[in-house]
């Protein structure tokens, strides 16, 4: 397969947004702005993007948070972490950029904090022209989203003036369940309108993620095989290296289902099952995939207990050394039950998917870093006589590869050289690094760019945020009756039971 790829339709993406387009004039008010994402990732994201020509020549950034920073003090501490993150910095670009940057020292819980934080925004429309347009981002703990939403409204800064617009990023959690994410949704709406609300998912800003919807929709190989009728079962593996590093703390209140399968592991699978949209507008993107959502099968019972598997990492070895068990992570108790690892087999009872099982996986502290997708065909019809039936019946397997080293390999069988018909599998192997010679961007850039430019096609709408919470619910109720048990050693592939689900179906893990 060759390596080259061709820039064939370079106008088209799947976010429906030309690759040309430019944000209008706008103000990016960053609360949480000297935490920890604020730092590590969206700076860096925009001053990427800023570098790249992408952002508006009306552009400034206000920053607000509770430290008592100062516009300079705020100034030196981006330019630091951009350094961090991106090398040295005191070029022309950087002394640019940050004449963009400015600082609101506030608290966040206190209503006269907003009234200041207003009249600075309009002090920045008068020196930078940014036209009253304003992009507020939550970049803050999840307990502040419902006061910060609601100072802004009282403030009267969720209501755009005429011929300006108004829009908010929250960032995730969204919720801890299906009831508080409908009262933050209702929060939400008392301010601002859906079109003007953008529920982060930073998988949807991945390249691998978005391509998904032009894999299955512009082959004409893959499209017509994508059902039931060729496909056998399909696996999602989100699995991480790393343990706790530090949040132990938070995951306590967490576990592997909120943190993980709930939001960026459904959103994989609903660009997996789902219909093709009618359009590439954000609205037909977004209830396509709320659609497949909706044709999942509901958790019983009876699926939890012959479906499902949860697990906790014990201590192992990871990286070449060994490494605590989850419960001995700094900020976990000693008798946690929580879980690091899930695995839910989902089922959609829809014609396509009728009887194809999607299995999908995500865990703390596994073997290696690695989040991809398998789809693995059924194999073929005919067995040739006389041969060795046990090389034919290997279904080929679609390996979408979304980190790291993204890519896809198409595995299928081929004749071993020599005399006779022995046969192997071999991958035909596309790698993204290869095949367009450039950096991928990081999540967090296409999404801000999306987010500026209006475009919510990468955000994630209210009907997909609570159909994806009460698909868990049941899980997370019949889980969270009984603790979870430390039943896998850290850098291994997970529970015991994991393999042996798939096994008593016929069916293994592509990595085990
Ligand atoms: C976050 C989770 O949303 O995603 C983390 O809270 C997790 O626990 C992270 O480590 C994984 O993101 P990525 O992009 O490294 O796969």
């Amino acid at each position: 397969m060759s390596q080259t790829a061709t820039a064939r339709g370079e106008q088209w993406n799947s976010t429906g947004a030309t690759a040309e387009a430019a944000p209008e004039p706008c103000v990016f008010v960053l609360f949480g702005a000297s935490g920890d994402l604020a730092r590590r990732k969206l700076l860096p994201a925009l001053f990427q993007l800023y570098q790249r020509g992408l952002l508006p020549e009306s552009f400034a950034l206000v920053g607000a948070s509770l430290s008592p920073l100062g516009r300079e003090g705020f100034q030196a501490s981006i330019r630091s972490s951009l350094e961090q993150s991106l090398g040295e910095q005191d070029g022309t670009a950087w002394q640019a950029f940050a004449r963009r940057l400015d600082y609101v020292a506030m608290d966040l819980s206190r209503a006269e904090d907003y009234t200041r934080l207003g009249e600075r925004l309009s002090q920045v429309d008068r020196e930078w022209g940014t036209r009253g347009n304003r992009l507020f981002y939550l970049s803050v703990a999840p307990k502040l989203f419902g006061p910060v939403v609601d100072h802004l409204g009282a403030a009267g800064l969720a209501r755009a003036r005429s011929g300006s617009w108004v829009r908010i990023i929250v960032e995730k959690p969204f919720g801890t369940d299906l009831s508080s994410a409908r009262q933050l949704n209702a929060r939400l709406h008392r301010h601002f309108d859906e079109s003007s609300i953008y529920r982060m998912d930073h998988y949807l800003g991945k390249e691998m993620v978005q391509n998904l919807l032009v894999l299955r929709f512009a082959n004409g190989l893959f499209e017509p095989l994508w059902n039931r009728q060729h496909i056998d079962h399909v696996q999602i593996t989100n699995a991480e290296a790393l343990g706790m590093e530090g949040r132990g703390g938070s995951y306590e209140q967490s576990g592997a289902v909120r943190d993980m399968i709930q939001g960026h592991v459904f959103q994989v699978l609903s660009l997996l099952a789902m219909e093709p949209p009618q359009d590439l507008s954000p609205e037909s993107v977004r209830s396509a995939k709320v659609e497949a959502l909706q044709t999942a099968r509901a958790f019983s019972p009876e699926r939890i207990r012959t479906e499902c598997v949860r697990g906790q990492y014990g201590p192992g070895q990871s990286g070449g050394s060994l490494v605590p068990g989850y419960r001995q992570e700094r900020g976990v108790a000693a008798d946690s039950g929580v879980e690091t690892y899930a695995l839910l087999t989902m089922r959609f009872d829809s014609m396509r998917w009728a009887g194809v099982p999607f299995y999908v996986r995500s865990g703390k502290r596994l073997k290696e870093r690695v989040t991809e997708v398998v789809v693995r065909f059924k194999p073929g019809p005919f067995h040739f006589p006389g041969l060795d039936g046990q090389e034919q019946t290997e279904g080929n397997r679609l390996v979408i590869r979304i980190q790291p080293e993204e890519g896809l390999a198409l595995r299928i069988n081929t004749k071993v050289p020599g005399r006779g018909l022995r046969m192997r599998e071999v991958d035909l192997s596309f790698l993204y690094a290869q095949g367009f010679g450039e950096r991928l961007p990081e999540a967090y850039e296409p999404l801000l760019l999306e987010g500026l430019l209006g475009n919510s096609t990468l955000y994630t709408r209210r009907d997909m945020v609570e159909r994806s919470w009460e698909l868990v619910m049941p899980v997370l109720e019949a889980w969270g009756a009984t603790k979870a048990e430390p039943n896998y050693a850290a850098g291994t592939w997970g529970p015991a039971e994991a393999r042996s689900l798939l096994e008593s179906q016929g069916r293994a893990w592509n990595r085990e």
